[in-house]
């Protein structure tokens, strides 16, 4: 998406070769009308899909999920973060290593939100090692709903996430992916 490409280029911080920063649009800062932009590209790239859910993970990827969901016509449900790890029947749970911030963190789902005749688009705002993708699509399985694909905002091609998801056969759409970045600028794929 080259609006968003040009978007990063103007407002992105680059903090070092692996981490950029799009606290302006994305990640604290929200630009309303840019992300309904994104949402009209994520439900254009999955129209015929018959989509009937979108799921994502609080709090970055609600966002972008919302403004797919719009465009989509389907109900959003975000994954909520949690530290412990309470095993309980009403819902369904995954570990999640996240190698960025170096912490381990369980993402929680409730049974009622998700129910076999369910094809889902999962949304999120960065793909990294891919680890948060791979708990909500295990979650979704487990469920008997089916994973159509997902939609990310930016995707870093340089961490593994992206290709090992596609190469477990997932259709993965991302909007930007940044194939390196340095203090001279960033490469897009
Ligand atoms: P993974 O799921 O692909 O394995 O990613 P990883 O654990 O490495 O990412 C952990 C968190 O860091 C995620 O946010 C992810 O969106 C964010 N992240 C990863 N790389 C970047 C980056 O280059 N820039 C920015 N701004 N964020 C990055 P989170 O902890 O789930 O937080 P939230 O923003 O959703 O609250
Ligand atoms: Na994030
Ligand atoms: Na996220």
């Amino acid at each position: 998406m080259e609006s968003l490409k040009n978007k990063i280029r103007k407002e992105g911080k680059v903090l070092s070769e692996t981490v950029l920063k799009v606290d302006c649009f994305l990640n604290h800062q929200i630009d309303s009308k840019f992300m309904l932009d994104m949402g009209k590209e994520f439900a254009r790239l999955y129209k015929d899909k018959e989509i009937t859910k979108i799921v994502t993970i609080e709090t970055s990827g609600i966002a972008p999920a919302v403004a797919a969901g719009i465009y989509l016509d389907v109900p959003v449900v975000f994954a909520k973060k949690s530290t412990s790890s309470t095993l309980n029947n009403d819902t369904y749970s995954r570990e999640v290593k996240s190698f960025t911030k170096n912490k381990v963190y369980n993402i929680l789902i409730a049974k009622e939100f998700l129910n076999p005749n369910d094809k889902v688009l999962v949304i999120d705002d960065f793909l990294a090692y891919g680890n948060a993708l791979v708990g909500l699509n295990e979650i979704i399985e487990e469920s008997g709903a089916t994973v159509v694909g997902a939609g990310i905002v930016i995707e870093k091609g340089f961490q593994p996430g992206g290709k090992e998801l596609r190469q477990s056969g997932l259709r993965v759409e991302s909007l930007a992916i940044i194939e390196s970045m340095n203090e001279n600028g960033i490469i897009f794929g």
